[in-house]
């Protein structure tokens, strides 16, 4: 007998399937529709799962491999579940100017992670970003959707610490 954890899984899978196949229908026409389909992809799954290659690639006309390629190339898709938080810290010229490599090393040992790796808690996914537009206060991060300037270490504490309080379910 399955159980209830199995069969929510299972309902999870058939309508990301489903969402799939309407996604691919809206951009497989449109000139170059890797990158748009790959972006909607991840905009509706917050990554784009391995297990989609195959089906993107024979919507598209094109090898597994080279939709592998393609989200492998570009640092802004992911092929792994995220976490549910999403701390990107700048690494470009301006904030690196300003200690962003300091603040990048304290969030890696404060999160216990490398980039592109998720807590064990899977609240936070840590990102590396170049330039988030906010270079005259730098150091930037960007905490889902919010950019946040001149960050110092205890301000990512409590911005990590805040996002992950507030995703804890009560
Ligand atoms: S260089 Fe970091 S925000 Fe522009």
């Amino acid at each position: 007998m399955q159980s209830l954890q199995a069969k929510q899984e299972l309902n999870m899978q058939k309508n990301w399937c489903e969402k799939l196949d309407l996604l691919i229908a809206e951009h497989r026409d449109m000139p170059g529709a890797l990158l748009p389909l790959l972006h909607a992809i991840q905009d509706d799954l917050g990554y784009i799962p391995e297990s989609s290659y195959a089906q993107i690639a024979k919507a598209l006309s094109l090898s597994v491999a080279e939709v592998h390629g393609v989200v492998t190339f570009y640092h802004h898709f992911r092929s792994h579940k995220p976490g549910r938080h999403i701390l990107q810290i700048c690494r470009a010229e301006s904030c690196q100017a300003m200690g962003a490599e300091a603040l990048e090393a304290h969030a890696k040992k404060f999160l216990n992670v490398d980039y592109h790796q998720t807590t064990a808690d899977q609240a936070i996914t840590l990102e590396p970003v170049y330039c988030l537009g906010n270079c005259a206060l730098s150091p930037a991060v960007m905490m889902d959707d919010e950019v946040y300037g001149r960050v110092s270490s205890a301000d990512l504490d409590a911005l990590v610490l805040e996002a992950s309080a507030s995703s804890v379910k009560a």
